[in-house]
């Protein structure tokens, strides 16, 4: 964790009399951290849980470290303190929230952990536009965060019904055991959920890498992944098909580390992940 917190605040890149807003205060840690460098004036800090706010205040005056805690939905920001030269997030989000664009100043930077259903996640450097309508900007790390609250993956009971059986073109290893490859195929396939990868092979062939869209699912059996039934598909889509396909796509594109993808975001909303340019959308 302190490596993790150490290579988020060098990529946000503070320099003296820059406003700071935290989102997520957690222990209090990194606001702490950010008023140690900057002074406690200029670090506002957003909370979900009353109960973790009021205690991580209690540690920041004790420790005369005492920043603007807010409770509150940090996905909104906290207006009343913006513009803000940075924005730090601890908790991944599925979608970059718009305030948090909004309440930043052109250039200024939003490091916020990034993630899909299929993998959480990796480390997300934006910078805003000069007009203030959008942020852009790459991967910089490999990194895993808790969700923030109303952005974490559905998780459920999925029905079975007239499975399609067949084998598999894919060793379901070459993605479960592959951060990069299962971060890429994410990227492709973002309304994918995947359920649960048992990362060992036992000996009774049982072990699954399972993947749900919410009515369609797929699971591909870890040992004897190539044999005559080792993919079980059901629902309107060919899931197993479809993921087999992002990861030749990945393949064809050079096997690229997370570091080579980024993302745009509109205030509005509108997401565009890329690879190696802006330009090069993908999805
Ligand atoms: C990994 S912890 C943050 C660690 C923290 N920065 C520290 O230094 O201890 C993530 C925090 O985000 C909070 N959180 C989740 N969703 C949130 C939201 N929508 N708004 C504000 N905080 C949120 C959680 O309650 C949790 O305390």
């Amino acid at each position: 964790m302190p490596t993790v917190v150490a290579q988020m605040l060098r990529h946000l890149d503070v320099e003296d009399g820059m406003r700071v807003l935290d989102v997520g205060t957690g222990t209090g840690w990194t606001a702490g951290l950010l008023a140690h460098r900057l002074g406690a004036e200029s670090v506002t800090t957003v909370e979900l849980d009353r109960d973790l706010s009021d205690d991580a205040r209690c540690r920041l005056v004790a420790n005369r470290l005492p920043v603007t805690t807010v409770v509150g939905d940090g996905t909104l920001g906290h207006p009343a303190g913006a513009p803000y030269d940075r924005v730090h997030v601890t908790a991944a989000v599925q979608r970059v929230p718009g305030a948090l664009i909004e309440q930043t100043v052109p250039g200024g930077v939003i490091v916020v952990p990034y993630g899909t259903p299929f993998c959480n996640g990796a480390l997300l450097k934006l910078t805003v536009s000069e007009d203030g309508t959008s942020a852009s900007g790459p991967f910089v790390e490999d990194v895993a965060f808790m969700w923030v609250r109303d952005q974490r993956p559905r998780s459920g009971q999925f029905d079975i019904e007239d499975v399609r059986r067949g084998p598999s073109g894919l060793d379901p290893a070459a993605v479960a055991d592959h951060t990069d490859a299962a971060f890429a195929v994410g990227l492709r396939l973002p309304d994918l959920l995947r359920q649960e990868v048992w990362a060992g092979y036992d000996r009774f062939g049982t072990g699954r890498f399972e993947v749900w869209d919410g009515v369609s699912y797929a699971h591909c059996r870890l040992a004897d992944w190539d044999g005559e039934h080792a993919v079980s598909q059901s629902g309107p889509r060919s899931l197993w098909g479809e993921v087999t396909a992002a990861h030749a796509w990945w393949q064809r594109q050079g096997a690229p580390g997370l570091g080579r993808f980024g993302v745009t975001v509109t205030v509005a909303g509108e997401h565009r992940v890329w690879l190696d340019s802006p330009d090069c959308v993908i999805g």
